[in-house]
């Protein structure tokens, strides 16, 4: 099934390389996919996909309908939405059926959708005005009111026919059971959506892994799996929220435009998400851009907008096409999981020798960038997903998080597939590999000898944070190194003598070189603990290459400093102590070093903090989760100014963890090593204190 593996799936008639039955079988294990998942999904409320895999299938399967229209199976479920009712409620039928929207995912498609409305409109109408809302993650369901009473709740069900859920219904919180300015109307029909918000729908789910009950898979499943209770108390114990945004039946004559009718709408007392007038596509656009950056901060889930014409009369004008209206569109967000294969792993070396597979994927767009590589941490990793070469995966990637492998589609593996094995010799020096007991990344023993280790840590040293040679890319240098070069970090230093090489070299210019040899010039001057940072050594991060140099102020000292005077340094602990105490007893790291300082590389005197009376002197303290009052930068630079050092991990020396909301493992940590935990509102009054 390699057609469902990219967000477009072209498929090209002309180009046929497949025979008839190969598209018939394509279409039959397709349709068989999303059929279960519909059953699994309307009826179960336990999706065996996510939305956006299931709308990819679905989009694959649509195109292959639209390539081979003579292939398009009798039971094909396009044209159907949703499932089965559950018998157990009372059937209606909605006097209106209740349609779904066409989607839209890119800039060009909302254009094209515009575009389409204008070609019905005549010249007088056209470029009407659009409103554009949220599109909401949770159920459709339609609300009958009688001379302002509340009288029925049915859900969608396949459109036509839906399920009385007016019990249920009436114990959600927010949704108006009287309406004192409708008590004229007759009959009022009025649709939205009903769904669970997100902390609400964390509570659920904490609750129920309290008591060992299965949880919900998302928001969504928890609002239908809510409705569907037959006794309307569990409902009313379940978070649920109603948004309206359409009226169906009854609207006053006086209102003629959507968003006149939202408006009004809100003055009966209802809830309205979001809305906004826009009167063309950059500006849709615009809305659109805004909405996905601030996503993450609305109380629920949402996937995507909706667009509508704005005029009552212009929507009734342009009417549907088979099941959808013609006059609105969803726009939805690119999709943050998507399926795509697995070609192969391979084995990364990192500076330190540690050995990472990374997952070579079909590229696939996911969270709209394209992604070919994702990182497959370390072999536990690989054996807690089983994934191997040649799987169908769902990667998933929300923001700015790295994509991750959420899943592996076992049911579709190539026949035959192997298990993945650890290498036991490193893929580029061929020295044996560990995998040392109770840690998760095995590692390459050749050293430097490796030159995968040897070039990280070139690029390492180089870095923006390290000795910030600007202008010297990681590219050029691997480039330097495979021609012998540089070969260590100091030949760094040496460059400037091969000037005329390098000039000649791969066409790099004079320009270039001059902007690299004056970035090496500038980098000479730099700071003790920017050069330990540099220097490489495993465990020694940033954090602990600044205590280092506030510890001992000197790189001799250090160098001769015994474990036990590094252990005294805060937030080292044994094995970083005795890392880099070995890091300075190997005669190539003082070569190395000696080289550098002879090339010229110096620093200031480093001026060693008196942080005697400062109210949180000596103490060591670990910032975690999210701050609602400040960013964690601004925490910890309040607690440094009163004197405390602000460390990244959690260990017996730490003095106390300031825990934000949504603080994962490192409270874990606190806890059983029996580290104070101070929440942010105690942290508040101290600072208010001191
Ligand atoms: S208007 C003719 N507006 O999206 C259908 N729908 O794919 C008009 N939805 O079944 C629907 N938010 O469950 C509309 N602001 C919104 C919406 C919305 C979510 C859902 C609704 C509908 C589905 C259509």
């Amino acid at each position: 099934m390699q057609n469902n593996t990219s967000q477009k799936t072209t498929v090209d008639p002309s180009n046929e390389p497949n025979s008839q039955n190969d598209i018939v079988a394509q279409m039959r294990t397709l349709i068989e996919t999303i059929k279960t998942n519909n059953y699994n999904y309307y009826v179960l409320d336990n999706p065996m996909l996510e939305d956006s895999e299931y709308d990819q299938l679905r989009r694959t399967l649509l195109e292959l309908e639209e390539a081979y229209p003579d292939l398009v199976q009798p039971d094909s479920p396009i044209n159907q939405v949703g499932d089965v009712p559950l018998s157990a409620f009372t059937q209606v039928t909605h006097d209106i059926p209740m349609l779904s929207l066409g989607n839209v995912f890119e800039y060009d498609d909302l254009q094209d959708f515009m575009r389409r409305v204008n070609d019905r409109l005549s010249a007088a109408q056209q470029s009407p005005e659009y409103e554009m809302e949220l599109k909401l993650d949770g159920l459709a369901v339609s609300l009958k009111y009688e001379y302002g009473k509340f009288v029925q709740a049915v859900t969608r069900g396949d459109g036509q026919t839906g399920e009385d859920i007016t019990q249920n219904a009436k114990t959600i919180r927010n949704l108006p059971l009287w309406l004192a300015d409708a008590a004229d109307i007759e009959l009022l029909e009025v649709r939205g959506e009903v769904l669970m918000p997100k902390a609400g729908f964390e509570r659920l789910n904490r609750l129920a892994t309290d008591s060992g009950d299965k949880t919900f898979a998302n928001p969504r499943n928890a609002a239908a799996g809510s409705l569907r209770q037959l006794d309307s108390n569990v409902a009313a114990s379940r978070p649920l929220a109603f948004y309206v945004y359409s009226v169906n039946q009854g609207l006053p004559e006086n209102i003629a435009t959507q968003s006149d009718a939202l408006a009004w709408l809100e003055t009966l007392g209802f809830s309205v998400s979001a809305i906004k007038v826009i009167k063309n596509p950059r500006e849709a656009q615009a809305y659109y851009e805004s909405v996905i950056e601030t996503r993450s901060d609305l109380p629920f889930e949402i996937d995507g907008m909706v667009i509508k014409v704005n005029s009552l009369a212009l929507q009734q004008q342009l009417g549907f096409l088979s099941r959808e209206p013609r006059w609105a569109t969803a726009y939805k967000f690119p999709a943050e999981t998507v399926m795509t294969r697995l070609h192969s792993i391979e084995w990364q070396v990192g500076r330190t020798g540690q050995i990472t597979p990374v997952g070579k994927l079909e590229p696939v767009k996911v969270g709209g960038v394209t992604v070919s590589n994702v990182t497959l941490h370390n072999f536990g990793e690989i054996q807690r997903l089983d994934v191997r070469a040649g799987d169908m995966v769902s990667v998933h990637r929300a923001g700015d998080v790295i994509p991750k492998v959420t899943r592996v589609w076992t049911d579709q593996r190539p026949k035959d597939s192997a298990p993945v094995t650890l290498p036991s010799t490193c893929p580029v020096c061929d020295s044996p590999v560990v995998l040392p007991e109770d840690e998760a990344l095995a590692r390459c023993t050749g050293g430097l000898f490796c030159p995968a280790q040897q070039t990280e840590a070139l690029i390492h040293f180089v870095s923006r944070r390290a000795m910030d040679i600007d202008g010297l890319g990681a590219s050029w240098l691997i480039s330097f190194f495979e021609h012998g070069l540089v070969k260590t970090v100091a030949d760094i230093y040496k460059l400037h003598e091969h000037q005329d090489e390098l000039i000649n070299f791969e066409k790099l210019g004079e320009k270039s070189v001059q902007n690299i040899v004056s970035a090496i010039e500038a980098s000479k001057h730099t700071t003790l603990a920017r050069f330990i940072y540099a220097l490489g050594i495993r465990g020694v991060g940033e954090g602990t290459a600044q205590n280092f140099a506030q510890q001992f102020g000197d790189l001799d000292v250090l160098m001769n400093a015994s474990i036990e005077t590094l252990i005294k340094t805060p937030d080292v602990g044994e094995i970083t102590a005795e890392l880099t105490y070995e890091f300075f007893r190997a005669p190539h790291n003082i070569e190395v070093i000696t080289a550098l300082r002879e090339a010229g590389v110096h620093w200031d005197k480093v001026e060693q903090k008196a942080t005697t009376g400062l109210p949180l002197d000596g103490q060591t303290w670990v910032i975690t989760g999210a701050l609602g009052s400040m960013a964690r930068d601004e925490a910890k630079a309040k607690l440094q100014a009163l004197g405390a050092k602000v460390s990244g991990s959690i260990s017996a020396k730490t003095t106390a963890l300031l825990a934000g909301e949504k603080a994962g493992s490192k409270m874990a940590k606190a806890e059983k090593l029996g580290v104070k935990i101070v929440a942010e509102e105690e942290f508040l009054a101290m600072l208010e204190k001191v």
